[in-house]
């Protein structure tokens, strides 16, 4: 599959059969997320793997943040089942102090969003499925994974093959909408 095809073939995936993903899978997929270009090449991301059926499940739990999501209409992240489910859950971790950061722009944002696009096309190029879940209660799952109050965790990715084949993707802005020409509010003359 070329990167084209993976781009345009991806979705995010909720939930999963219960086929295992053996460890060389992860570690080919972490082969390919280790080259994500990064902050002065500083790699800030550290990654958790969780297998364990009870973490995953403590996890699954933790991906409602009532004060965030109550107000939009939502009683449960999309992805609670599949967090649970998913033979593998990659917990993605940042050090802040191993990136940039510029007129108050945090670029470990940026390193991990890169790094999770390596993640997503790399699994699902290799008949994989994941989802970027980024709705989670941050402070408690720091407890429940020992992870330092100095890292910051900016997503959680259950990883397995997927339960369902889904074909449509989500809309996209139209184009004529999200590209300008020359200068910030001029279109380009024939968007598609
Ligand atoms: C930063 C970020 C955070 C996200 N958080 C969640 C989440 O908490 N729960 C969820 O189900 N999907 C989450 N998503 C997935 C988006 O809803 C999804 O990418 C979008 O609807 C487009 O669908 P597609 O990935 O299938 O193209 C997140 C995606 C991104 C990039």
């Amino acid at each position: 599959m070329d990167v084209i095809e993976a781009i345009a073939t991806r979705r995010s995936i909720r939930r999963f059969s219960d086929k295992p993903v053996d460890d060389r899978m992860l570690e080919s997929l972490f082969a390919s997320v280790r080259m994500s270009p990064s902050w002065a090449n500083m790699q800030c991301w550290r990654f958790i793997v969780v297998r364990d059926a009870a973490v995953k499940a403590r996890i699954s739990e933790l991906t409602y943040v009532e004060s965030f999501m109550a107000p939009k209409g939502y009683k449960a992240n999309p992805s609670k089942a599949g967090v649970a489910e998913a033979p593998a859950l990659i917990i993605a971790c940042a050090d802040p102090q191993q990136s940039g950061e510029l007129w108050g722009q945090q670029y470990y944002m940026t390193d991990i969003g890169i790094a999770a696009q390596t993640l997503m096309l790399t699994a699902h190029s290799m008949g994989l499925g994941t989802v970027f879940v980024g709705v989670f209660e941050e402070k408690k799952m720091r407890l429940l994974l020992g992870i330092p109050a100095n890292i910051r965790i900016v997503g959680l990715f259950p990883i397995g093959y997927p339960r369902d084949i889904k074909k449509e993707a989500p809309p996209r802005k139209p184009l004529g909408e999200i590209i300008f020409s020359e200068k910030w509010g001029s279109q380009e003359k024939s968007p598609s």
